[in-house]
This record gives structure tokens, sequence and C-alpha cells, in this order.
């Protein structure tokens, strides 16, 4: 396991700790982008009220609910659906960078799940209308690029905005072990972003 990562019992187990569990949800799609570029798979994240590009998810208590529970919670209030996430979708959980001294450290717990284009496509209709953190905690979803082309277009303009926390790695991680971008196409996005 890389150094700073823990595993979800390991984490549950440290006391005075804060915990966050967010999501990465994504799909297939045989959509394509000017009627020529295959976009192969919609992955989705949100414009966070602060202005950073985040996964849905949030703070959760795992006192009074497990980790998943708290999650599915959370996706209920910034998507407006009822989306259950299991242990199985678990990926990784880390400690955050630390911020202020004076708060106790926060675990981040890391999941994905792989849904249909159609739920999808409901997340986004139900983020922008019935759910109640629309339009305060979260300003709105967006889906990433996930093709580049040679002007940098895509991927490497998307990953040269700003993210919270180490949700750009996440990003990252996801797309190479879930298989949505090949190492090679990653690399070259990298190398033409400007982060
Ligand atoms: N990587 C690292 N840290 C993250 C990530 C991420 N991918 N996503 C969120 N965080 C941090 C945020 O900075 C925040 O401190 O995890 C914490 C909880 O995540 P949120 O999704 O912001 O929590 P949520 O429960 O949805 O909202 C509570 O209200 O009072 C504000 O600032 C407070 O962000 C908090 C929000
Ligand atoms: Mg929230
Ligand atoms: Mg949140």
């Amino acid at each position: 396991m890389a150094s700073g990562q823990l595993s979800r019992e390991e984490a549950l187990m440290r006391s005075h700790c804060r915990h966050a569990c967010h999501v990465m949800l994504f799909s297939d799609t045989k959509a394509q982008l000017f009627g020529r570029t295959p976009m192969r798979h919609i992955v989705l994240m949100q414009m966070r009220f602060d202005g950073l590009l985040g996964f849905p998810g949030g703070l959760v208590n795992p006192s009074e609910e497990t980790l998943e529970a708290g999650l599915t919670r959370e996706l209920l209030e910034e998507l407006g659906v009822a989306l259950p996430v299991s242990v199985e979708d678990h990926v990784a959980s880390c400690f955050a960078p630390t911020s202020s001294p004076s708060s106790s450290r926060l675990i981040l717990h890391f999941y994905v799940k792989k849904i249909e284009e159609e739920q999808i496509k409901e997340v986004e209709r139900a983020a922008a209308s019935t759910a109640t953190d629309h339009g305060h905690e979260v300003l709105g979803m967006v889906r990433v690029p996930i093709y580049s082309f040679k002007s940098g277009a895509g991927l490497p303009s998307f990953l040269s905005h700003s993210f919270i926390g180490n949700a750009r790695s996440q990003l990252l991680d996801a797309l190479l072990r879930f298989k949505l971008v090949t190492p090679e196409e990653l690399h070259r996005a990298l190398t033409q972003s400007v982060k």
C-alpha cells in the first residue's frame, strides 16, 4: 500500500479523526463528440461552492452511520437521487493534507461506482433541480473530458483547473484503475497540461 494510504478498516480504528467520503460515478457511452470523436465514458465531478472541482460526497460520522450510509446520504443531498454506495465500491482511504493544526485530522475515503448512462443523465437532471444542495454547496455537475486533442483541448485543459484536496490525483488514479484512459493517453495529457 502506498505511503499515506490506509485500509478502510485501519482508517476506522483511528481515534480522534474526522472522515469524509466521496465517489466518482461513471458510465460507458457510445456518444461521439462532433459526430466523430468517441467519448467512450462519462465521468462526473462537481463545481463546488468554493470554486474548486471535486467529487460528490462529504463529511461522515462513523459513530452514527457506516461510511457508505453517510456517503449515500450526502449523495441524496448533493445529487438529489438515492444511489446506494457499498463497501465493494471502496477504492482508497488516506489522510488529507494537514490543514489547521487545531482541527482533528481528516481521513478521505474514495469510492468509484459504475452506473448506466441513463442513470448519469438522471443524476444530472436531479442535481440541477431537486437536490437540496443545488446552488449552495454544489454549483453544478460537470463531465470530465477524457479525450485529448493536440491543441491541449480536453483532458489536458481540464486538469489545469483547481481541485479540492487530492481530488485531482483521485481522478487520475481512477481513470487508470478502471481503464478509462490508457497510461500513454494519461501521460500525454499530463505533458500537455499546464499544471
Ligand atoms: N480530496 C481531499 N479533500 C477533500 C476532497 C477531496 N477529493 N473533497 C472534499 N474534501 C475535503 C473538503 O475540503 C472538506 O473539508 O473534505 C471535507 C468534506 O468534504 P465536503 O464534500 O466539502 O463536505 P460536505 O459534508 O459535503 O460539506 C460540508 O460545508 O461548512 C462547509 O467547508 C465546509 O466543505 C464543508 C461543507
Ligand atoms: Mg455535502
Ligand atoms: Mg460535499
